[in-house]
């Protein structure tokens, strides 16, 4: 299976690489990673191994006839072609990363939960990785690694792989976007025979509470699509900084601390990250167009997660949900952002996460359920995952797979490669909604309505659902500036800037300040700019709070409040 990548500056059609061997410094005094990686491939009939980088300092390469380093783009960083004798079959590269790297976050002690130690924490998806390892940074390239990580006296480091104290080891092939490491002051709880969290201090007994049905989960997806084949699975819990929910990186999940609500209400991040055990790491996207292989099916087993632990109502509350949220999006995106198999020629891939990998590729999948039944298509799922375990797969091999496994009258053309979501589609729907929707419209019309036993995902849609919401009567009687819970909140916190409601502009700049997870921040920050006043709100807070963003979610950001001067990257 051979896809050019236009991500990607190497030519694994030329030299492959299958192995990695890092040995790293965690210089937390100069915001650096400093040491080697060692490459191993198949012996080289080619002259040239190129590999991506950005930002990196190239100390040496041992091994080869010499080395260079091209000229910088703004999206694919700098390739480092490196010269090999026939035949060889390793080079080492010394390097070090710059303050800056795109994959990596510094934090300084009064951003995590402690607020007496730094923190370190890597993010390579989607190509970041070559901002902190020179490698062949394409998921069509998978590659087994060990690690050895040394860090300041105190603090520990932890890989997403098998760990024995400094030394990790991955034997099972990955695609470079899921290799990462995190240094900090933590401490570790199981949860489970094979699974466990990691958390600093103060968050290790919520976030036991919040994952003990993680083991459960675990249980429910090897009983419909085969064993967990990564041995154990553990979470850690970022500090609030994080600018995803979750990111599925093998054996260790990340999470960002806005899930632990208290009352396991944002556990489908969990479900998610786990199902990627699966569709993701199990099964990859060749490529960041068929990024949608990843997120859709995902998605789709998530919900699947979902029905089978929390039951059937919750599981059709997601799904409702995910469809609203979906359209809601597409309406502002471009027709050619609209479709599952995206062109990214010229972009960053970054840009290709919206909803529509996710919501529209998991509206495929039930589709397809619905027309073969849920027997067929889990047996389909189980042997999809089995044949093309460890393996990267294009959309098109998806589709030829399917052909030849579980023909479809759908058209899958138009799924695939047309805006939109086509009609015939299967339509989520829950009774309990339906409900909340009376008592939103109900609540307008100035009676009163019984939130006392109100899930997250009621808040939610009673909140989405009010027609003209009476901010201040909604403040009032329900004190959702006082919210605990981060969704509700977040939820609360845009109605209230688009409603122009002064009494919660404080909570806005507070969460603002505090929490750096991209899709909470993005839609707040776009609403502000969409008035003067808001914008200089919007301004004011960025600056102030920009320092303490991830780079991925500044980048986000700086194209929608614009960069502070002097700061633009
Ligand atoms: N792998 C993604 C996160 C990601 C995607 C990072 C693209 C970088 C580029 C992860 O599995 C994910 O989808 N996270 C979601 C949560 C999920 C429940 C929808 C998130 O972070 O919001
Ligand atoms: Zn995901």
């Amino acid at each position: 299976m051979e896809h050019m990548d236009v991500h990607s500056w190497s030519r694994p059609d030329r030299i492959r690489v299958r192995h990695l061997e890092l040995d790293l410094d965690v210089r937390f005094d100069r915001k650096i990673l400093d040491g080697s990686v060692t490459l191993r491939f198949d012996p080289a009939t080619d002259p040239e191994l190129v590999v991506d980088t950005r930002d990196l300092q190239i100390h040496s390469v041992e091994n080869a006839a010499g080395f260079e380093l091209g000229e910088r783009d703004p999206i694919l960083g700098a390739p480092l072609k490196i010269q090999v004798e026939p035949g060889c079959s390793w080079v080492r590269v010394r390097y070090s990363t710059t303050p800056g790297a795109t994959g990596l976050q510094w934090l300084e002690p009064a951003q995590t939960a402690g607020k007496q130690h730094p923190f370190l924490y890597t993010q390579s998806q989607a190509i970041h990785a070559r901002s902190w390892i020179p490698l062949q940074d394409t998921p069509g390239v998978r590659v087994t690694f060990q690690g050895r990580v040394r860090t300041p006296h105190g603090l520990n480091a932890v890989m997403a792989a098998e760990r024995a104290g400094v030394h990790f080891k991955m034997d099972r092939p990955v695609p470079p976007y899921l290799i990462a490491l995190a240094a900090g002051v933590l401490e570790f709880r199981p949860l489970g025979e094979r699974c466990g969290v990691f958390a600093e201090a103060p968050l290790i007994d919520a976030a036991r509470a919040e994952f003990a049905d993680t083991e459960k989960m675990i249980r429910a997806v090897e009983e419909m699509y085969g064993p967990y084949r990564w041995g154990r699975y553990d979470l850690l819990v970022l500090p609030p900084s994080f600018p995803f929910g979750g990111m599925e990186n093998p054996c260790l999940t990340f999470a960002t601390p806005t899930i632990l609500a208290g009352d396991k209400s944002l556990v489908s991040l969990v479900a998610h990250e786990l199902a990627h055990s699966w569709s993701g790491n199990l099964v990859t996207n060749a490529t960041w167009s068929d990024f949608w292989l990843n997120e859709g099916f995902t998605v789709y087993l998530e919900r699947r997660i979902l029905e089978k632990v929390y039951g059937h109502e919750r599981e059709e509350m997601e799904a409702v949900l995910g469809r609203r949220e979906l359209d809601r999006e597409m309406a502002s995106l471009p027709e050619s952002d609209r479709v599952l198999h995206i062109d990214l020629k010229g972009r960053d891939p970054d840009d290709g996460c919206t909803l529509v990998p996710y919501e529209k590729g998991a509206l495929l999948l039930r589709t397809i359920e619905r027309e073969v039944g849920r027997e067929r298509f889990d047996r389909f799922l189980r042997s999809y995952f089995d044949h093309f375990a460890f393996q990267s797969i294009t959309t098109a091999d998806f589709l030829g797979y399917l052909r030849r496994e579980l023909p479809v009258r759908i058209d899958l053309e138009e799924w695939i490669s047309r805006p939109g979501i086509p009609a015939g589609a299967a339509d989520p729907q829950s009774g309990a909604f339906e409900q909340i929707e009376a008592d939103a419209a109900r609540w307008e019309q100035g009676k009163p309505v019984d939130p006392s036993a109100w899930s997250t995902q009621l808040w939610l849609h009673f909140l989405r659902s009010l027609k003209a919401p009476d901010l201040e009567r909604l403040e009032r009687e329900f004190r959702l500036n006082e919210a605990g819970n981060s969704e509700i909140l977040h939820q609360w916190l845009l109605m209230a800037v688009e409603g122009g409601f002064d009494p919660a502009l404080p909570r806005v700049e507070q969460f603002l300040s505090t929490v750096g997870r991209r899709k909470f921040l993005k839609p707040i920050y776009s609403e502000l700019m969409k008035t003067p006043e808001g914008q200089e709100r919007a301004r004011r807070i960025y600056e102030k709070a920009r320092a303490g963003y991830h780079p991925i979610a500044q980048a986000t950001l700086d194209g929608i409040v614009g960069a502070p001067v002097g700061q633009a990257r």
